[in-house]
């Protein structure tokens, strides 16, 4: 009876979660206890034939067992067994006393918002997770050697702080890759170099927002730059994205922004492509509002068909955008260094407050990664990429046939390193997930990622993190799931 009632629990944990199973196993019990489905001196089998019945090792059984005997949920007699405490209190004093331990009662409104909404998901271990790449193929020993070669050459100002926007021959190297693949127009004195999207998206929000103002965000967007306008505690306007981009209407324009966030090349979800005339509307109306945009061009590196449009920055006349990119989808996410290309009149400002909120430095591994690109090995490692994934995507694409045919639409598949399924807007792309989790597989709603709007449903799916073998094993699996539900 124990059994068969964890093992409803025990359905939603993941042999794959980066929580250890030990962990998970505990938290059900905990919860059962709470709940009062397991009783006060309700006895529990034994760990042998718990570990039996859910197939789980009994060392992972025994360790949930035993922690919540110290926390004093459980008690073992010798010799009879383990028991639910008698000596608990009622079960709703037991049920506020976890919900105690685990809310976090000192957090601000403002770090309790940031705390439970839009928040990431776990993608360590499974096929399918949208924007991550497949970074087991970084060439660890190449990097290794430079990065010895710098620290062995390194003296002491490379130890310090940097002031000037990070290391002189990596942001050269940033400024000539700009130039010759995105058509930006720049000075190498407009690269920072940052640790990533997240603080680039920091520095705009403090620097050219104050609170209040508002920010355009795109409907759907990214969770993350929706997480550092709310940090800065910026008023979040939503604007619908369709097929040619970010889509503002002239009731949009009457909420002024202050900034404009966008992903043009490839919407982040959607995969959408601003096209040439909505980029040059977008610029007309910075300058109308005197507002910033800042261009997210996060996985542009990766363009499998047709011509990529130059970057809207490469567009910008008046110095009205902030161009921002990271190494974390060609090189690897834990490298943890990005760029932010800003406009001439806002250079030293940048700077200077960059310096002093984030006291920047990692000089010796900016310096091997300079030589990384420098020597070519940032092409190749990128052109062995492209090809690698250009399989992987074209594998998912044969595989989701069968989808298109019930009414299912792709969108962005042209670029990057996930597609979006569009499914029929009264499906539950939520439920729909879940289902596919079931199967160990992650992908995400698109419904997830909307901000106000409810008339779109779909499945963002990557392919970036699979090996190819991944996406043979586990892209059936999951196509005869959505067909299933497409069915119904
Ligand atoms: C839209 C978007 N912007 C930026 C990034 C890169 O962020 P970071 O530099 O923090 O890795 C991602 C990563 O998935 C992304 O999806």
């Amino acid at each position: 009876m124990l059994s068969e009632l964890l093992l409803i629990g025990i359905q939603g944990l993941r042999q794959q979660s980066t929580i250890p199973l030990h962990r998970q196993l505990y938290d059900v019990l905990k919860r059962a206890i709470a709940d009062g489905r397991l009783a006060p001196g309700e006895r529990l089998p034994s760990s042998r034939t718990l570990s039996k019945d859910l197939k789980f090792s009994r060392n992972t059984v025994i360790a949930s067992l035993n922690q919540l005997i110290v926390e004093g949920y459980l008690c073992s007699r010798t010799g009879s067994g383990t028991y639910v405490n008698e000596s608990l209190p009622s079960h709703s004093c037991v049920k506020q006393k976890i919900a105690h331990t685990q809310c976090r009662p000192s957090l601000s409104k403002r770090g309790e918002k940031l705390a439970t909404t839009f928040l990431a998901t776990d993608h360590e271990v499974q096929p399918f997770p949208p924007g991550v790449a497949d970074f087991s193929a970084f060439p660890i020993a190449l990097w290794q050697r430079l990065q010895n070669k710098h620290w062995r050459m390194t003296y002491p100002a490379m130890l310090d702080y940097n002031a000037s926007g990070g290391h002189a021959p990596l942001r050269r190297a940033v400024a000539d890759y700009l130039r010759i693949f995105r058509s930006v127009q720049l000075d190498v004195d407009q690269v920072i170099i940052t640790n990533g999207s997240q603080q680039s998206l920091q520095l705009c929000a403090k620097l050219l927002a104050d609170p209040g103002d508002t920010v355009w965000i795109e409907d759907p967007a990214y969770w993350g730059a929706i997480k550092s306008f709310m940090a800065n505690d910026l008023t979040l306007y939503p604007i619908k994205v369709d097929a040619d981009g970010i889509a503002p209407t002239e009731e949009d324009q009457t909420h002024q922004p202050r900034l404009i966030y966008t992903t043009p090349s490839h919407q982040y979800p959607t995969g959408s492509v601003m096209t040439m005339a909505r980029r040059q509307a977008l610029l007309q109306m910075a300058d109308r509002h005197d507002a910033f945009i800042i261009e997210d061009d996060y996985d542009s590196e990766f363009r499998f068909t047709g011509h990529p449009l130059s970057s809207l920055s490469g567009l910008d006349r008046n110095g009205r955008v902030l161009y921002m990119g990271s190494f974390s989808k060609v090189l690897y996410p834990g490298l943890k260094l990005g760029y932010l290309i800003v406009p001439k009149s806002l250079v030293q400002s940048f700077k200077l407050v960059h310096y002093d909120l984030n006291r920047p430095g990692q000089l010796p591994v900016q310096a091997a990664l300079a030589e990384f690109i420098e020597l070519g090995h940032f092409t190749s490692a990128l052109r062995k990429a492209r090809a690698s994934h250009c399989l992987r995507r074209q594998c998912l694409l044969e595989l989701l046939e069968p989808c298109l045919k019930l009414g299912a639409i792709i969108s962005g598949a042209e670029q990057g390193l996930h597609l979006c399924l569009h499914l029929p807007p009264h499906m539950n792309d939520k439920q729909l997930t879940e289902k596919i989790a079931q199967k160990n597989i992650l992908v995400r709603p698109l419904s997830a990622y909307c901000v106000a709007r409810t008339d779109i449903k779909g499945l963002i799916i990557g392919y970036g993190y699979a090996p190819l073998s991944g996406v043979h094993e586990f892209g059936p699996i999951l196509v005869q799931v959505i067909v299933d539900e497409l069915k119904k």
